[in-house]
């Protein structure tokens, strides 16, 4: 038998910074350990204090014959507080890889495992909506910093961690001793306790090991993604791949639909992730055994580890195969090892399991590299130092290292690249079968995507259209390009017409009666005829494009809650909707809104925030505010401020308080200003604003949208009223509030500021359905070109809906929220107009119009 491994294979072993370095005490996990209650067996205090030793730490590893050092940079050492990057740690770093490479180790480094800063923690940690961005702006430092030795990165360590305990931790019934479903999370205080070192409540709280459902997935995947895009732009050639801790499923009879549950889980909803990555990060420690209600227990008298689960080193080769199956790339074994203090055991582990991964090779699997967790002795988590896995012993007293005899046995098969004589892989335990039924091994069929050929994409961004295909596969987009697999999937011709994101209305009012199916005269209707009403202009809007619709105020209070609930749920169409309470009270039989009446919610600060509040608990998340009047509907009142500061100040500390969203309507230069003093996200108009408050607004541009709302300005002026209803006043309004925002959107876009389109629809001159004509407007007067008005309404309006990351643009891993136009808007952005053109809508992957 030929025992040598491929020339230039990777022989390594890994470790992670919190588990070593010692006193780590930025980050969440350390947050954890000081809890009051912890479960938390020791605190990691001081490690094995490899932030000082490290040096002599890779002299050692090298000593013994590595090839490899894998090693993790600790996020909450190099950007202490948001958006401080502390020069000293990205030094420390560096010198890390130079020692690496004066020992003639080649370092494999992990940008994150496990550990965030505990900023993060207060920003929703790996659910937060900026996640991806913050990473990746970590990572945009980082890498320059390490220098050109390193030529391969583990973005983040087992993305499915939180997946995993999940699964574990429901299916034993006990309370994990870190984070799963909410609920368990929120039970024992220690977690209060974590939170608030963190800065934060357990609400938003969400330690990496807890993202483990479909939101913390997204995010993960998200913020691999956006990493890799900047490694790509700030270190190219290096070798980007995420790693998944994989256990061999096993299926025992009847197990089959169980275990594929497993894999899909932990596997292949990642794949969209990773498609575009160089490698793929294998993690395993044992195998899982799988029957038909789910895992069920190694078979009777089975050797355990001392981590409680079965002794299985044949599981990472059998793995190995499975992924490679599955996913044509190169595949580092970034984590393999056993626990227990009997040595000889992790001799014959490591042994058994290289001589599967041999045979594994020689079978055409592409194993580049192993790099055996861990390389010494450390802090193992919740479970504290008691449980070993490394090939150097460390007592703590001392921090002296000992390598054990395993550290030679895997250095010396480094230094050969070959298996000793005599070391195989066993069967595994059970019954002779086992093996086999893991490569008869099929997951279910998975539900057939949807692939658009014959198609140009305007994919949003702001980047001219190209010829492409698109897959859908469930919720989101998973492939673009010239060679996009077709199968199990649905194939629509697109005849040459143009694939887009979906619409953002950004300033809808689906409780305004009037639509283009229904005129209503006036505003007001029972509260049976309103509600219906709402639900109908939902799917209108859907009907015409409007994937999302950004709520600016209703007049009801909980009817939007309701809808958005019914929408999501299934129950009927509708755009994806930031809900908004009532904005004022519904006028009266026969008369018009009232822009003066805020006496709702009754006046002072208290009041006020008292009704923000009240928003909270009806289910809204948008709070709108008319900060100024309308002079459309009273002389005079857009110059008028409805509110004193104390009282939007109040308003905001509430909306902070309850995690809602303000929105204004301002007109008057000091209503813009004390919008943005209170911390309004969105607002409306902003016509008369001065010089100051262009300052102001150009200062939050990263954190405000304006929605100028034109439509309605231009319906007044096109208006053609019967003889008893006398618009005079408001055309003259009209034509000096499109004139003033001629001058001022520009001059807003100029400044950076972001302005989406959105303009007041559902009154009886400009009914809901006629949103998109907001786009054409936009070209007309405020000097767009049809692309960048398309943009403002998608890739801005996936971030109005604080869904930047993953909704508003076509791209691989965002949500399929998509319009098929037969023509080309970005020539002649009125089409939009016509229902017609669109020939297909889809929102979340689902078809509202299917193309014929
Ligand atoms: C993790 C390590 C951990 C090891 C052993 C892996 O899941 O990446 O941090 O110490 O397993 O449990």
């Amino acid at each position: 038998m030929n025992h040598a491994f491929p020339a230039g294979f990777l022989w390594g072993a890994a470790t992670a910074a919190h588990q070593i370095e010692g006193g780590n005490d930025n980050c969440d996990t350390w947050a954890e350990e000081w809890a009051e209650g912890s479960p938390y067996a020791d605190k990691s205090g001081d490690a094995i204090a490899h932030y000082r030793l490290f040096r002599d730490d890779i002299a050692l590893l090298a000593s013994l014959g590595l090839k490899a050092y894998r090693f993790s940079i600790e996020w909450a050492r190099v950007e202490p507080r948001e958006g401080e990057f502390n020069p000293e740690a990205l030094a420390h770093y560096r010198a890390v890889v130079d020692a690496c490479v004066e020992h003639g180790l080649e370092p494999l480094v992990t940008l994150h495992h496990f550990t965030s800063p505990k900023w993060l923690m207060a920003l929703g940690g790996w659910k937060g909506e900026r996640t991806p961005q913050l990473f990746a702006r970590y990572v945009e430092r980082v890498m320059p910093a390490l220098g050109p030795a390193v030529k391969r990165v583990v973005t983040l360590n087992e993305c499915n961690i939180g997946v995993l305990l999940q699964s574990m931790f429901a299916s034993l019934g006990f309370v994990p001793p870190i984070g799963v479903d909410v609920k368990s999370w929120r039970a024992p205080g220690w977690r209060e306790s974590a939170a608030k070192a963190c800065g934060t409540d357990v609400a938003t709280y969400c330690a990496f090991q807890m993202a483990g459902d479909e939101r913390g997935v997204a995010t993960i995947s998200a913020s691999h993604v956006a990493a890799r895009e900047v490694i790509r732009r700030v270190a190219p050639g290096v070798q980007v791949g995420l790693s998944l801790a994989l256990s061999q499923p096993h299926v025992a009879p009847g197990g089959e639909q169980q275990a594929a549950k497993m894999w899909h889980g932990n596997f292949r909803q990642w794949l969209p992730a990773i498609q575009g990555d160089d490698f793929f990060g294998l993690q395993n420690y044992t195998r899982e055994i799988y029957g038909p209600e789910g895992q069920i227990a190694s078979p009777e008298g089975a050797e355990t580890t001392g981590m409680r689960y079965e002794f299985a080193p044949q599981a990472v080769a059998s793995v190995a195969r499975r992924v490679a199956h599955e996913l044509k790339l190169p595949i580092l074994i970034s984590e393999n090892g056993y626990c227990g203090d009997d040595d000889a055991r992790r001799v014959d582990f490591i042994g058994q399991a290289l001589a599967g991964l041999h045979a594994a090779i020689a079978d055409g699997v592409p194993i580049i590299g192993y790099a055996y967790w861990t390389a010494f002795d450390n802090f193992e988590w919740v479970f504290g130092y008691q449980p070993r896995f490394g090939l150097i012993a460390v007592d703590r007293s001392t921090q002296q290292r000992a390598p054990k005899p395993s550290a030679h046995f895997l250095g010396d098969i480094a230094r050969h690249n070959a298996l000793p004589d005599g070391v195989t892989t066993h069967p595994q335990p059970g019954s002779s079968q086992d093996l086999a039924m893991d490569h008869r091994y099929i997951p279910p069929m998975p539900e057939p995507g949807v692939v658009f050929t014959n198609v140009r994409i305007f994919d949003g961004s702001g980047s001219p259209p190209f010829a492409a295909e698109l897959r859908v596969d469930g919720r989101r987009i998973t492939a673009i390009g010239n060679s996009v697999s077709h199968g199990n999937a649905r194939v629509i011709d697109g005849r040459g017409g143009m694939l887009m994101p979906g619409l953002t209305e950004a300033h809808a009012h689906l409780t305004w009666p009037t639509s283009v199916e229904k005129f209503v005269p006036g505003m007001s209707l029972p509260p049976e005829e309103l509600t219906l009403t709402a639900a109908r202009n939902a799917r209108i809007l859907l009907d015409h494009g409007f994937t999302s619709a950004y709520s600016a105020g209703a007049l009801g209070k909980r009817i939007e809650p309701a809808l958005k609930d019914m929408i999501d749920s299934g129950g009927m169409p509708g755009p994806r909707l930031i809900a908004s309470s009532v904005e004022r009270e519904p006028p009266m039989e026969g008369t018009l809104l009232d822009p003066g009446k805020v006496d709702e919610h009754g006046a002072g600060p208290a009041n006020v925030a008292a009704f923000v509040k009240g928003c909270k608990d009806i289910g809204a998340k948008a709070v709108k505010f008319l900060i100024s009047g309308e002079s459309a509907l009273k002389p005079g009142a857009s110059l008028e401020l409805l509110y004193t500061e104390e009282e939007l100040m109040a308003a905001g500390a509430a909306a902070r308080e309850h995690d809602l969203w303000l929105t204004g309507h301002a007109h008057a230069a000091e209503a813009v200003k004390l919008g943005l003093k209170a911390g309004f996200r969105v607002l409306y108009h902003c016509t008369y604003a001065d010089e100051e408050a262009l300052d102001m607004l150009e200062a939050a541009r990263d954190t405000v949208f304006v929605a100028p709302s034109i439509g309605i300005v231009q319906a007044t002026l096109d208006a053609t009223p019967p003889p008893h209803f006398d618009m005079t006043h408001m055309k003259q309004d009209a034509a000096i509030v499109l004139e003033t925002q001629k001058k001022l959107v520009p001059e807003l876009r100029r400044r950076g500021v972001r302005l989406l389109p959105g303009g007041d629809y559902g009154f009886p001159f400009n009914p809901n359905g006629r949103n998109a004509r907001d786009l054409e407007l936009w070209v007309q007067h405020f000097g767009y070109t049809p692309a960048e008005a398309l943009h403002a309404a998608t890739a801005l309006g996936g971030q109005i809906m604080g869904m930047g990351d993953e909704l508003g643009q076509l791209k691989e891993g965002f949500l399929a929220d998509l319009l098929l136009v037969d023509g080309d808007p970005t020539e002649n952005v009125a089409i939009l107009q016509n229902k017609h053109h669109l020939k297909a809508i889809m929102k979340d992957g689902r078809f509202h119009k299917s193309p014929n």
